[in-house]
């Protein structure tokens, strides 16, 4: 199943780069987004523009963000995540690279600093306009209170989870440490992605390109696995849990 192939990669690695997506974090509880019963197949997205414009789409959002939030506070590291975990706290990992947005990685052990969030954080909200922070109890507070969806208090404009979505800029920083990263390192993992959504599915190429040497672990084919040096069509947790250490 290349597990002994992989761990041979990590071996031979002096720097190792993984790339997560939501398959890292279905044995969580937390559902994909385009797997059977993933979250785009049961809600459409809803696009920044709509957001913006919309207070009823701003009600919405956040109705669907309260919703799951059971899941969020429930989960916990999985055998990826702390597989992952492990070979930062050994050395061999500089930074994480992630789409997800459930603050595992952080959980599991990983620095604030050295997890790159390509899309954001839902673990707590920011105003779109001045990037005030805010903790979710005072969005829910405000919404059990007036019914809808909270402006800023000091600027006005939307409160939003922390997450980017879907025709909102990307962040900047996280985009620049992102291809450093990719470009700098060794051995690139994409975990748990279906590596369809732009810029994020870049990073694996522009890290083979780079000379690295490319692996995915995915339960279903991708369109890179073709560059990949190493596929590992199988399930995510069954896959690292052998690499989790102390
Ligand atoms: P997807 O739902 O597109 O892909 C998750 C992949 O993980 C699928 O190909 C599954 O087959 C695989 N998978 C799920 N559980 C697994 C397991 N236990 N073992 C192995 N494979 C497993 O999720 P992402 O690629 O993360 O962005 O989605 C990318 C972006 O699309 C997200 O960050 C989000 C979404 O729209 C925004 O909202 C901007
Ligand atoms: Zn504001």
């Amino acid at each position: 199943r290349g597990v002994e192939q992989l761990g041979n990669m990590i071996a031979e690695a002096s720097s190792i780069v993984p790339f997560t997506g939501a398959g890292i974090s279905t044995e969580c509880g937390i559902p994909d987004f385009r797997s059977p019963g993933g979250l785009w197949t049961r809600n459409r997205p809803i696009p920044f523009d709509e957001f913006v414009a919309s207070q009823e789409a701003r009600d919405e959002s956040w109705r669907r963000r309260f919703a799951m939030e059971p899941t969020f506070a429930a989960a916990k590291p999985g055998r990826g995540h702390r597989a992952l975990a492990s070979l930062y706290r050994a050395g061999k990992v500089p930074g994480i690279i992630t789409q997800n947005i459930d603050n595992l990685h952080q959980t599991s052990g990983f620095k604030a600093d050295d997890v790159i969030e390509l899309h954001g954080n839902t673990t707590y909200a920011r105003c779109i306009g001045c990037g005030k922070d805010y903790d979710l109890s005072w969005v829910k507070l405000h919404f059990d209170k007036t019914g809808c969806a909270p402006d800023c208090a000091d600027c006005g404009d939307p409160v939003k989870t922390a997450t980017i979505s879907f025709g909102q800029s990307m962040p900047e920083d996280a985009m620049r440490r992102a291809a450093e990263l990719a470009r700098q390192c060794d051995l690139f993992l994409a975990i748990g992605s279906s590596l369809v959504v732009w810029p994020a599915a870049g990073f694996p190429m522009m890290a083979k390109e780079s000379g690295a040497r490319l692996v995915i672990i995915n339960n279903e084919p991708t369109d890179q696995d073709d560059i990949a040096d190493l596929v590992i069509r199988h399930d995510i947790g069954d896959t690292l849990g052998p690499f989790v250490g102390n």
